[in-house]
């Protein structure tokens, strides 16, 4: 006779392996499966989200030949084998081409298609993902989150099983909380099958980000919100909701539910703790809430019409079918937290120190004897000697700061114009004084790594890690390996982008 275990005690055996500490038996969905709520689409570019998932988690795809390959978990529900994909991308850019569904059901996530916000007469796809903007360790073991920069979102328009109508279904996303705009609409969750917004009630999806168009919570943001369509709810009625707080955690859990007339928004750090309750009632009054009309697309970075103007970046994420118990859903968070999300480097190769002065050397064989130097606001390249004037010696000459918007990477100061920065704008380099917005230093932080072609760095820019510091015709851009300016291409690429950095000439 096979013996069985009841849902209820698998769930028991998950928990009381989870309090001892010991190996965690039970992924997130065996968890939700235990709570009769199993999921119906689980994307992780991280970890496996069951115990037994040993397949596919995303699919990577380098510039250097358009090859493709897939990343699985080092074992049966680990970690992802992050190694294969760096030595698989090791001299070359790689995007996220495919995040796997998990759950059996094929819903896989790909690059979203044009939709009513970004329509087919205005621009094509989505971007994709870096594949190494998001880097991460979970129980010390590196991999990499998806880093959704504007422009960038995934989806899947004919996802099966996910939730229809006014059926129930539970939502949760690991996420990094320092990673946020106030654009539309860095999403993940269930949304319009056409790409278009088809009415009120026909999304139900987390959104993260400070967005203060709609609903608001406590603080000036960011916060955990609910995407219904036509309105970010941080509540159902009114407008601002004090109980959803602005969120500092670097790695946030964040869990949207839904059923008739009832929803909740639950929250928490990631890397530690429980999960709160910041929302749990009726539907919003608003007409077309309740009932709702979900259509079961999934999206991700983006929202349902593929407004694509915001950013955020996902770790990992479910969609359920049927209303989760908030006991589930603590039981996931446990989950979350054993697998112990942390930073790590967002740089490599040869080394820069704050408060140093360095010049960068272009390395394409053109231009060895061009550095990097700007002419007003214009950072373009000139050669430069020790035998040049001071003021070129000056105007070719940095000192680094720690990164104005992330301080794990770097900001390059002008040495003749103290305080103005290197930032990239329309992706265009500009040497422009620092505001001190958000935005200015975002665009003023960037990631060296090694360089591309064996020589020197390549510098990321740190909010659109598809793109690099690129001479072309002596100006400089942040580049992608291929795109839509003249700037991006794949030819002489890896040469374009890669720097030889000395101390500075002045
Ligand atoms: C990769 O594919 C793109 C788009 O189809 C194409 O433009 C590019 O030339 C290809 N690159 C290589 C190295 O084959
Ligand atoms: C950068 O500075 C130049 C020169 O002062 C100015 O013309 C330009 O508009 C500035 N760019 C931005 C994005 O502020």
């Amino acid at each position: 006779m096979v013996s069985q275990t009841t849902p209820h005690r698998a769930h028991a055996l998950a928990l009381a392996l989870l309090a001892t500490g010991s190996l965690v038996a039970a992924g997130p969905c065996d968890i939700y499966s235990s709570g009769g709520t199993p999921c119906v689409a689980a994307h992780s570019t991280t970890r496996a989200l069951y115990s037994s998932y040993s397949g596919s988690l995303y699919q990577v795809k380098r510039g250097s030949d358009n090859a493709t390959t897939n990343i699985a978990p080092l074992s049966a529900g680990g970690v992802a084998n992050a190694a294969t994909q760096d030595s698989f991308c090791a001299g070359t850019t790689c995007l996220i081409t495919i995040i796997y569904d998990q759950s059996g059901r094929g819903n896989h996530l790909t690059q979203a298609p044009p939709g009513g916000f970004n329509g087919p007469d205005s621009g094509g796809y989505d971007n994709l993902a870096s594949a190494i903007g998001a880097p991460v360790t979970l129980n010390g073991q590196k991999a990499y989150g998806v880093f959704i920069s504007p422009g960038t979102g995934y989806r899947n328009n004919a996802a099966s099983g996910t939730a229809k109508g006014d059926a129930a279904e539970g939502v949760y996303a690991v996420l990094d909380g320092s990673h946020y705009n106030g654009a539309c609409c860095f999403d993940y969750g269930n949304a319009e099958t056409s790409s278009r917004d088809t009415g009120n009630g026909h999304m139900e999806a987390i959104y993260y980000g400070n967005c203060n168009v709609w609903g608001t919570g406590s603080g000036s943001g960011p916060w955990f919100m609910a995407d219904l369509e036509n309105g970010l709810f941080s509540g159902a009625n009114p407008k601002n909701n004090a109980a959803d707080p602005s969120i500092s955690y670097r790695f946030v859990t964040t869990a949207l539910k839904g059923e008739p007339n009832q929803w909740a928004l639950r929250g928490g750090n990631a890397a530690s703790g429980s999960l709160s309750t910041y929302y749990s009632g009726v539907r919003p009054s608003a007409s077309g809430y309740n009932p709702m009309s979900k259509e079961g697309a999934i999206i991700l970075g983006i929202g349902g019409d593929n407004s694509n103007s915001a950013q955020g970046t996902f770790y990992e994420g479910v969609m359920t079918s049927g209303y989760p118990s908030d006991a589930t859903e603590n039981s996931v968070q446990a989950n979350i937290v054993a697998a112990k999300y942390a930073t790590t480097s967002l740089t490599s190769g040869p080394a820069l120190s704050v408060g140093s002065h360095i010049s960068l050397r272009a390395t394409t064989s053109c231009c060895t004897t061009r550095y990097i130097a700007h002419t007003g606001s214009t950072v373009n390249t000139q050669v430069v000697s020790s035998s040049s004037a001071t003021a070129l010696k000056q105007q070719a000459s940095w000192v680094v700061h720690a990164g104005l918007g992330n301080s794990a990477c770097f900001s390059f100061e002008s040495v003749d114009t103290p305080g103005s920065y290197i930032r990239h704008y329309n992706f265009g380099l500009q040497v422009n004084a620092s505001d001190g917005s958000k935005q200015f230093n975002e665009d003023a932080t960037f990631c060296p790594q090694a360089g591309l072609n064996g020589q020197g760095n390549s510098i990321r820019s740190w909010s659109y890690p598809t793109r690099y510091f690129r001479h072309y015709d002596n100006d400089l851009y942040i580049a992608s390996n291929g795109g839509v300016d003249t700037f991006d291409a794949t030819g002489l690429y890896n040469d374009d982008v890669s720097f030889v950095i000395s101390s500075g000439f002045a």
